[in-house]
């Protein structure tokens, strides 16, 4: 495996739609392994394929990357209630329908440093294929939910930032440029999708 470069907003292949992947080969699932090592590597609980450059409609999530849920049953028992089970691929994913409402404050691997509050779905049933192509599908509620829609709006071309005010949106891509052109790119935040 190998940790993969991920791309800072506003790089133009996040904010560019990703294609259905019709492969499922062993390049597919290396690309999968790369992805893992470089999200845990970065701490992210999700990464979507084109932050790491790859325009293929890729999603991975890992809600407990420390896998804190082992020594802490109300983590176990609130993963459970958010229908996560176990780090996880989606392929191809696409949400079949979905209820209520949840703001959560969320981050980015690709907008490093900055958390912001965003309305999501509260549930959302998706259907996807695992690595090898097999179709499953899955209910997600809460922070599962939340992620599996903010990696689909990647892989959409769209970043959770869009959805704020054009002034602080402004404000953050001028920080992201100005950070990028410094090479201080901060890497530590805790919780980012
Ligand atoms: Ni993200």
């Amino acid at each position: 495996m190998a940790k993969l470069p991920i791309h800072i907003w506003p790089d133009p292949v996040l904010s560019t739609r990703a294609d259905e992947v019709k492969v499922f080969d062993d390049a597919l699932r290396t690309m999968v392994g790369d992805m893992f090592e470089t999200m845990a590597d970065a701490r992210g609980i999700g990464l979507a394929a084109n932050q790491v450059g790859i325009l293929q409609r890729v999603l991975i999530v890992d809600l407990d990357p420390e896998n804190d849920a082992a020594g802490d049953p109300e983590l176990a028992e609130q993963l459970k209630e958010w229908g996560y089970e176990k780090p996880m691929v989606l392929i191809n994913a696409e949400i079949t329908s979905s209820h209520g409402k949840i703001t959560w404050e969320e981050g980015c691997l690709s907008v490093p440093g900055v958390t912001e509050k965003v309305d999501r779905a509260e549930s959302v049933t998706v259907k996807a294929c695992d690595e090898f192509g097999k179709p499953f599908t899955l209910e997600a509620h809460g922070l599962f939910a939340v992620c599996i829609q903010h990696e689909l709006d990647h892989l959409n071309g769209r970043v959770f930032v869009e959805y704020l005010s054009k002034l602080k949106r402004d404000l953050i891509k001028r920080r992201m440029i100005k950070a990028k052109a410094e090479h201080t790119v901060n890497e530590t935040q805790t919780v980012s999708i």
